[in-house]
């Protein structure tokens, strides 16, 4: 292969074969081809986009960089859900034991928050104890016994991945769509999925901000999904305004357990049910009885014991990691609410400690919203509209203003 023929063809628009594809993510996993090169064919595939089947190559070559889920042939069907990101998106807490609950198997990898957007393992990690780097052994034994997992992306998994995802963040690549779809796909691919359902976001609190870009890439994400064999479900969901009622890590693992015991927020109890009855064998109906009568939480409760987490905290949780100032916004006028922007909030939250701006920051589980209100509802003046929780005034007084900046009343 010679690499610089590769990049100068995919520059002027050329179609790369699956061999050639094949052959550069070999060589970069191996570290035969520098990261300097792999930044330039990037930066043409950023230009010059890839067709389906380009797309296709590379996330199986991206796939077969690593290790795979492998299960015993008896194993009863695999499901699993990805959201493309939102803010204050706690559904895959709620979902993946409430799945479980329906006899499938439930192998959720999951990622980490970066910029704006919250991630399940920062959430995960809220509980104390709760281990999320966990072995492919372990997981096939934890499936076998409770039906979910809930882990990270192990080393052995799509470690062509990791190289490049990192390598796209410093160098304007991120944005693309077959790298989007090529990294998210690699990664659940690997889970040896019979069913995926995918909760494409879009909107001021999404990465895809308009409802045409969304469904870009969900028809993308589908057409190689199907092309390895797995039933692809889409769901076009906007993120104008937070999923549910609060924003910020230990805040929204509440919001999940109270949702796990029947009493959710009506956006994030839907969303939840839309998802996964995309995926399950019985009704939406028997899912929503599963959140009410305690099926999903004992489910979920097992999931908590099985990775080492306190199951003893989850009954006085909201107690756990209380942050120094909570502070009450009020509306200040009365009126309609006709905005609670998703990306105003997400900033504010992220500014409060609770998300992170590069990969290696430590997230602060305390702080972020609670309590906040939602888009339609009418307020008096002296209504609060949301809780501001912070590690200082001056850390809420800044938060405050960037919540302020994102209602609208009129
Ligand atoms: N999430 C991923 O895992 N990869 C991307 O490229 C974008 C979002």
């Amino acid at each position: 292969m010679h690499v610089p023929s590769l990049i100068e063809k995919k520059r002027e628009g050329g179609i790369l074969t699956d061999d050639e594809i094949r052959a550069a993510i070999a060589a970069f996993t191996s570290g035969d081809l520098p990261d300097y090169q792999m930044s330039a064919l990037a930066m043409a595939i950023y230009f010059r986009g890839m067709s389906p089947e380009e797309t296709a190559s590379l996330t199986r070559a991206m796939l077969e960089s690593g290790e795979v889920f492998r299960y015993p042939p008896d194993h009863p069907p695999i499901v699993d859900k990805h959201s493309t990101g939102g803010i204050g998106d706690k559904v895959s807490l709620v979902l993946a034991p409430l799945l479980a609950c329906d006899e499938l198997w439930v192998p959720m990898i999951s990622g980490r928050g970066l910029g704006i957007t919250g991630g399940t393992l920062d959430k995960l990690e809220a509980i104390p104890g709760f281990n999320v780097n966990v072995t492919q052994a372990d997981a096939l034994s934890q499936l076998q016994r409770i039906g979910v997992v809930m882990m990270g992306q192990t080393t052995d998994i799509c470690p062509a991945d990791k190289k490049l995802y990192a390598l796209r963040d410093v160098s304007g690549t991120v944005p693309s769509i077959p790298l989007i779809v090529a990294s998210i796909m690699s990664k659940k691919l690997a889970e040896t999925l019979d069913r995926l359902v995918l909760d494409v976001k879009y909107g001021s609190g999404a990465f895809m901000k308009t409802e045409t870009d969304a469904v870009a890439l969900a028809d993308a994400m589908r057409e190689v999904g199907e092309a390895m064999g797995v039933a692809i479900f889409t769901e076009l969901n906007p993120m104008n305004e937070p999923l549910g009622r609060t924003v910020g890590n230990a805040l929204e693992v509440q919001e999940a357990i109270d949702t796990l015991r029947g009493d959710g927020p009506a956006d994030l109890v839907a969303i939840t049910l839309d998802l996964a009855s995309r995926v399950s064998d019985v009704s939406r109906e028997q899912l929503a009885r599963w959140l009410d009568d305690g099926t999903a939480w004992e489910k979920f409760v097992q999931l908590v014991e099985a990775q080492d987490g306190d199951v003893g905290c989850l009954e006085r949780y909201s107690a756990v990691h209380p942050a120094p100032v909570r502070r009450e916004i009020v509306a200040g006028m009365s009126g309609r609410v006709t905005q609670v922007d998703a990306h105003a909030i997400g900033h504010a939250s992220l500014e409060l400690g609770a998300g992170r701006s590069r990969a290696d920051d430590a997230v602060d589980f305390s702080v972020g919203f609670s309590h906040l209100t939602k888009c339609g509802t009418t307020v008096t003046a002296d209504q609060i509209v949301g809780i501001i929780h912070a590690r200082s005034e001056s850390d809420a007084d800044q938060a405050e203003h960037g919540f302020r900046a994102g209602l609208t009343i009129t």
